[in-house]
């Protein structure tokens, strides 16, 4: 979808739809007098969310004019811009509609709002029907353009911020949407050498061999029981004028597909774990907007890609491994994977000269039990960190619960053949998956989020299709970008 920014005439803009904002118990000047039947009956009451599509509105040269509900002014923030601009152009698709503007104007008319709007809009344009053989004509809207009465550099600036971190979000839906057997850890590492091109970021693919000689065990016994060789994906921006030390490591988990291993997962519902690489989607798309955007810290992204299979040289309950820390694992369940590749990762970002590092990670399922879909879980190992991830988020409208790393959880990871064990009790599976990670994050500030319930909808919701969200993306561009 093309996006622009504008400053159009409303009443003579000549467009398939004029997108308006309405807020709760408002009354726009120039919708009050032709559209009087529908606001005294109730039927546009400005209500957060509530679409009404209208032809021919007097007074407008736009071929139609979508009254978008903004909910109660004082509540509007950049996130729910972003929700309405999204489900503004998925309103609108299927319905013939191929240009439209969208009018940011009153309260909302600020760069934050023209930031969150470009963002959102390019969020609603996208499907997840890239496998289908032929697409529905008419379904998509091909242009939107942005009409504020703000100019300056301030505002254009704002605009390519949220149309960069749009289309960072939609690469990251159009890889984590393909499936397991398209998507396998060396196409994974193609998609992200393909996104590198032109952007000036360096790049490094670790193969099993180099993976092998520096001993990340932890890793390749994940990997062994799979015919997909593992990759290790390593993108690094450089800022031309640092503005510190600070070297943020993103780290992404990128199982292709997570069958369990030998300690296989129950037929129904298994091809779900397609979604298991989406912390990986999500760094790989963080990465590009981080390379356009330009911040003045060092990033470097991680995204250990593996599949998750059971074949014949598959690693075993039982199996006592070596990480590249040296740290010693007992597997006990193969099906907790994930840890496995990460404790790597972090080991592999520490020795890179991360100084702050955030993983995002299809954990467990504990995450979905404990927060459902709404919020993903956080877990911190050092409060200044906490503070500027949650402040990163809240401006991305990516909802974060902070959880719990007490010293207890711990305990559930004793072993007395090695170092420590992949999983813990039956109860707190969530903390004490982070609490394994903690240990390979050592004193270094650190950030755990538990995407599990986060990373795919079942259920497409008015804002956002079905598949994969793109969280955490957001947030981690915010966080680099605000330091
Ligand atoms: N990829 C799964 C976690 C998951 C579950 C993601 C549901 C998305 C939806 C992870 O590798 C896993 O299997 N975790 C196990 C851990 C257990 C064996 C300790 C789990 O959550 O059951
Ligand atoms: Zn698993
Ligand atoms: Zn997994």
């Amino acid at each position: 979808m093309e996006l622009k920014l504008g400053q159009a005439d409303l009443a003579g803009v000549e467009t398939d739809a004029l997108i308006l904002l309405e807020t709760e118990g408002g009354k726009r000047a120039d919708l009050a007098r032709p559209l009087a039947p529908l606001y005294e009956s109730g039927e546009i009451a400005g209500k957060f969310l509530e679409f009404t599509l209208l032809h021919g509105v007097e007074g407008f040269k736009a071929r139609r004019v979508l009254v978008a509900g903004a909910g109660k002014p004082e509540k509007l923030d950049a996130a729910g811009l972003r929700k309405i601009a999204s489900a503004a152009v998925r309103h609108l698709k299927g319905k013939g509609v191929k240009s439209a503007v969208f009018a940011l104007d009153g309260g909302a008319a600020t760069e934050a709002g023209v930031a969150a709007v470009a963002t959102g809009l390019l969020a609603g344009s996208w499907e997840p029907d890239r496998f289908k053989s032929t697409r529905e004509p008419g379904k998509s809207v091909a242009s939107v353009e942005i009409a504020v009465d703000l100019t300056g550099e301030g505002v254009e600036k704002a605009f390519e911020r949220g149309r960069i971190i749009g289309e960072a979000l939609n690469l990251s839906r159009d890889i984590a949407v393909e499936p397991p057997n398209i998507l396998t850890p060396t196409a994974m590492a193609e998609r992200a050498r393909a996104m590198v091109q032109g952007t000036g970021l360096s790049f490094e693919v670790l193969d099993r061999d180099r993976m092998q000689q520096l001993g990340m065990g932890a890793l390749l016994g994940v990997a062994q029981g799979s015919a997909e060789p593992p990759a290790f994906i390593v993108m690094q921006y450089k800022p031309e004028n640092p503005s510190g030390d600070v070297h943020l490591g993103l780290i992404g988990k990128g199982v292709t597909f997570d069958t369990g291993g030998i300690s296989i997962k129950p037929a129904e519902g298994m091809e779900k774990m397609k979604y298991d690489m989406c912390g990986g989607a999500a760094v790989i798309g963080a990465m590009q907007a981080i390379a356009r955007l330009k911040p003045n810290i060092a990033v470097t992204g991680i995204v250990p890609a593996v599949e998750n299979m059971p074949g014949s040289k598959a690693q075993r309950p039982g199996d006592i491994v070596t990480s590249l820390s040296g740290k010693t694992v007992e597997i006990l369940n193969t099906d907790a994977e994930g840890r496995l590749i990460l404790a790597d990762a972090i080991t592999y970002a520490l020795q890179l000269g991360c100084t702050h590092l955030v993983d995002a990670a299809t954990l467990t399922g504990a995450i979905a039990v404990a927060l459902g879909h709404t919020s993903s879980g956080v877990f911190a190992s050092d409060e200044a960190l906490l503070e500027r991830w949650m402040s990163a988020a809240k401006d991305a409208g990516e909802k974060m619960w902070h959880m719990p790393l007490d010293d207890e959880y711990r305990d559930q990871l004793k072993t007395v053949y090695a170092d420590i064990q992949n999983i813990g009790g039956r109860w707190g599976g969530a903390c004490s998956a982070a609490m394994f990670l903690k240990e390979f994050s050592g004193e270094t500030p650190w950030i755990h989020l538990d995407i599990a319930g986060t990373a795919w909808l079942d259920d497409e919701k008015p804002f956002l299709a079905k598949g994969p969200t793109g969280i955490p993306l957001g947030s981690f561009v915010n966080l680099a970008m605000g330091w």
